[in-house]
């Protein structure tokens, strides 16, 4: 195989880093038994984070970024996987540990690699990326402990960003009634209700007391910002409640007591997409791919950049000026 495009963070010194374009052969790659042409793949947030330097995501350097990657397998020494089969990786470590997708060609553990579902193309399974698969990891859990469109409200926090449109969609599509809390209210309202959110509510605005329990508001909520923000939800979800914790785009500290565990019967569920079970993973792109199929997939893309583009894109991203999906191209092929 020729040299190849890719995105590479290096550390030149300690507690510094740049991303460059270098020309790599496959053989520079981190070890797998999989080579995958990359079509398509997504910014996150933990990407952005990792190609700004602006949180230590890398685990080592120099390594291509990227957490997601949509593409055809180019060769294989694993017999599960043969040459030109439609593929996707998100999480498992890539672009952290091991070389991920900002790069015309990947080298992956067989292990990590999901087939395409039917029911979606693969620039659609990066349209939902890490982002989409985390919404439903939480819609998946909360549903194992009984959560119920009948107990109320959903509260979605972060709900412009990646995991939380999708979130949006998925609770809607799910029977659940939505409410977006955000930091753009005003700004965003259209973009929020036309995924579904039955309520747009400012997070600055919101004005709930400090004490233990408050008055409950929530039936359940999906928080991605930590902090603040999720020691509110912890006091004012309903009895039963379940908030799935994601994020840390506030925080990643927790301030509050046992109260509402005790006195409420509220359960936080913890989310780790990286390292999800594999039967689940493979349950959850399925779901994805069929009954839980976001209606407005195409509204959560609100940005297509070339491979060129992306430490651009993650420095917006990072800005908090982004709304939605920002996809990214690499070769393009569907
Ligand atoms: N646990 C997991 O497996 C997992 C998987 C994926 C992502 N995550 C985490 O989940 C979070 C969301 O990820 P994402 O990809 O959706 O990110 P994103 O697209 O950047 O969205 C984050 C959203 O959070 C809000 N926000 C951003 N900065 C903030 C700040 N300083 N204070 C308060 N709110 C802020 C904004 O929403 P509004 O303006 O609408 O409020 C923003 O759109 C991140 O912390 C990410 O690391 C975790």
């Amino acid at each position: 195989m020729s040299a190849f495009t890719a995105l590479r963070v290096h550390s030149p010194e300690k507690n510094r880093t740049e991303a460059r374009f270098d020309s790599l052969q496959v053989d520079e790659l981190s070890a797998g038994e999989v080579v995958i042409r990359v079509a398509w793949s997504g910014i996150n947030y933990k990407d952005a984070l990792a190609v700004t330097g602006k949180g230590r995501i890398l685990k080592k350097f120099p390594l291509v970024p990227g957490i997601d990657l949509a593409g055809h397998v180019e060769s294989s020494s694993d017999a599960r996987y043969q040459p030109g089969d439609a593929v996707l990786v998100t999480g498992c470590n890539i672009g952290e540990v091991h070389d991920g997708g900002y790069a015309e060609l990947a080298r992956v553990k067989a292990d990590s690699i999901i087939r395409k579902p039917a029911g979606l193309t693969l620039r659609e399974t990066m349209a939902l990326g890490t982002a989409g698969f985390t919404a439903a990891f939480a819609l998946r859990r909360m549903l194992e402990n009984h959560q119920a469109p009948a107990m109320g409200p959903i509260a979605v926090t972060g709900p412009t960003g990646g995991v939380g449109s999708v979130a949006i969609d998925l609770f809607k599509r799910a029977g659940f009634t939505v409410h977006a809390i955000t930091g753009k209210a005003g700004k965003a309202d259209d973009y929020l209700r036309r995924l579904g959110a039955d309520e747009v509510i400012s997070r600055q605005a919101l004005d709930i007391g400090s004490k233990p329990l408050e008055s409950a508001r929530w039936a359940g909520a999906v928080d991605n910002l930590g902090g603040e923000t999720l020691a509110m939800l912890t006091r004012t979800v309903k009895p039963w409640g379940n908030i799935a914790s994601i994020g840390l785009a506030q925080s990643h500290e927790l301030a509050t007591t046992v109260m509402p565990f005790i006195l409420r019967g509220v359960s936080i569920l913890g989310i780790h997409s990286v390292e999800c079970p594999r039967a689940w993973r493979e349950d959850i792109w399925d779901k994805l791919s069929g009954e839980w199929r976001p209606r407005t997939l195409d509204r959560l893309v609100t940005r297509e950049v070339a491979l060129r583009d992306v430490p651009a894109a993650c420095e917006d991203l990072i800005a908090g000026t982004v709304t939605g999906r920002t996809l990214v191209r690499v070769s393009g092929a569907d």
